[in-house]
């Protein structure tokens, strides 16, 4: 396995999402979502989305054995050969910490750690406005980057959709989890020397230009 290899961190609505499939078009590497992974097993209801449902809905983390077991998995899979941006894993140090794990048995190291920075006044207001497409994942916001014809997908004609997550009190508690539970990580990769911070106010082809430009340093 070659390649980029890196994880985006930053708090709900900071655009890792979004920088994420950009980034998975210049490197051709995988974006490993796991927000996306644990909302397709619930939609499914296969064991795993039963157990993450209550999790998601409230705005919490789901226990670190469930996700650890299912990036391990994914990881393995032959699309992620050519590298992987990791988008919305790891979410604790318990994480971050079994990843060194599984990249060491795979023979393999992170390249970097990019962390949006992204004011809290920002977040909530694109947290409120977002809307995903069910057939293709594509992501909207209904000011900032609004479809053509309101509730349909430019790409695939797909209906767009909000997420349950995305509403008032439950955006509240996500941030308040990262706060305690996902920011500790800035201090745990800094001390490794990986992270690289990413101012992700404005644009997003201009925020793509400071990605690929701090990725682009340590792409192999
Ligand atoms: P997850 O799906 O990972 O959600 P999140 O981290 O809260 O991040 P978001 O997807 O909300 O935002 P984003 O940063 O990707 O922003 P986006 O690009 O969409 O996780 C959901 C839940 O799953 C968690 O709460 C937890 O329960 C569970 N979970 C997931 N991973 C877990 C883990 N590792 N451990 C435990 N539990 C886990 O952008 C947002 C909006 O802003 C969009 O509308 C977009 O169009 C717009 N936008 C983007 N960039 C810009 C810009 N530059 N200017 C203006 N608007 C912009």
């Amino acid at each position: 396995m070659s390649g980029v290899r890196v994880v985006l961190l930053g708090p709900p609505g900071s655009g890792k999402g979004t920088q994420a499939k950009l980034l998975q078009e210049k490197f051709t590497a995988c974006q490993i979502s796991t927000g996306d992974i644990l909302r397709k097993a619930v939609n499914e209801q296969t064991p795993l989305g039963k157990q993450a449902a209550d999790y998601i809905q409230r705005g919490e983390l789901v226990p670190d054995n469930l996700i650890v077991k299912l990036v391990a998995e994914r990881l393995k899979e032959p699309d992620c050969e050519k590298g992987f941006i990791l988008d919305g894993f790891p979410r604790t140090i318990s994480q971050a910490r079994s990843l060194e794990e599984i990249l060491t048995r795979m023979g393999l190291v992170l390249k970097c750690v990019l962390s949006m920075q992204v004011p809290r006044k920002s977040i909530v207001e694109r947290l409120s406005g977002r809307r995903t497409c069910k057939g293709c994942g594509a992501l909207y916001h209904l000011v900032f980057d609004p479809p053509k014809a309101a509730g349909i997908c430019n790409r695939c004609g797909g209906e767009l959709f909000q997420r349950d997550d995305d509403r008032e009190e439950t955006i509240t508690n996500r941030l308040n989890v990262y706060d305690s539970q996902t920011a500790p990580l800035e201090n745990f990769y800094r001390d490794r020397g990986l992270l690289k911070e990413i101012d992700g106010v404005g644009k997003v082809e201009e925020i793509g230009r400071r990605i690929i430009q701090a990725v682009g340093v340590v792409a192999a």
